[in-house]
């Protein structure tokens, strides 16, 4: 936590001061403001590396969907390395800080974890806030596992057995069930079609068009979703999608 130092002279009461023996003491001032350390053993964060996104820790305000402060991830750090990034001096204009990725003007494309600063309101500055997420694939496909799919599909695209469609989205499952495997509802499409977003099925349910290709509106539960980034996430599914090789 970044300090200011300030050196002051002290008198003592009924000593003399100008006794020519000065005191000096130096008092610490606690800059105002939170601090959060996340820490996570991450894999696939050099998925990032050099390209338009950013992994990173950030804090946004309630009203912006661009990060007011934030710090990378390591791009280089090695598949399962325990990664932890303290932000700090976070002012009360802060309302969430998330794991997320963002782009060059730091606007936020998907969230991994939130937490939301108005829970830690009277809490003293001096505490820090841990962010503790275990072990998290943040790679391309990661993110949309933790991103998009534990938080909007899982719900319904459950462990087999109660899932839509017989359709599980669940961690470890996720890619089997969708890359090059026909659909079971709409003859002729695939539900992921590798290097081809915009003729797979996934694709066409999310996006505007799509609303009745299935008996459930998926384009709203989406939409519902993800109000301030639903064209990033979109596009951030077509990249994946069109990133694999058929
Ligand atoms: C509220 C429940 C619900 C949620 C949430 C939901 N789905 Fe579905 N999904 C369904 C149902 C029901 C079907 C089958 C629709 C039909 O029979 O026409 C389906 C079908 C699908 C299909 C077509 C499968 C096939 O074999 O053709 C895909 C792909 C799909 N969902 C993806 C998703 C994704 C991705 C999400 C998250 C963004 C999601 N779903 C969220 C209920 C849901």
């Amino acid at each position: 936590m970044k300090s200011i130092f300030l050196i002051a002279s002290a008198c003592v009461l009924f000593a003399a001061c100008d006794s020519g023996d000065i005191a000096e003491r130096v008092y610490t001032v606690d800059e105002k403001g939170y601090t959060v350390k996340m820490t996570a053993r991450m894999s696939g964060l050099s998925d990032w590396e050099g390209g338009d996104y950013t992994l990173a820790v950030a804090g946004f305000t309630a009203d912006s969907k661009f990060a007011l402060l934030q710090r990378a991830l390591p791009s280089s750090a090695e598949d399962d390395a325990l990664v932890s990034l303290v932000l700090s001096n976070l002012s009360g204009e802060v309302q969430t800080v998330e794991l997320a990725l963002t782009n060059s003007l730091r606007k936020r494309i998907i969230t991994l974890a939130s937490i939301n600063m108005t829970d830690y309101a009277g809490r003293s500055t001096y505490d820090t806030i841990r962010l503790d997420l275990g072990t998290l694939d943040v790679g391309r496909f990661g993110v949309l596992q933790t991103g998009l799919f534990n938080r909007a599909c899982i719900q319904c695209h459950g462990a087999s057995g109660r899932s839509a469609a017989g359709l599980n989205l669940t961690e470890g499952n996720a890619q089997a069930n969708l890359v090059d495997v026909p659909s079971t509802r709409r003859e002729g499409y695939l539900r992921v079609e590798s290097g081809n977003a915009e003729g797979s099925l996934l694709h066409l349910i999310l996006n505007e068009g799509g609303e009745n290709l299935l008996s459930h509106n998926h384009t709203e539960i989406l939409s519902s979703q993800f109000k301030t980034n639903l064209e990033e996430v979109s596009s951030l599914i077509d990249d994946w999608i069109d990133r694999l090789t058929p």
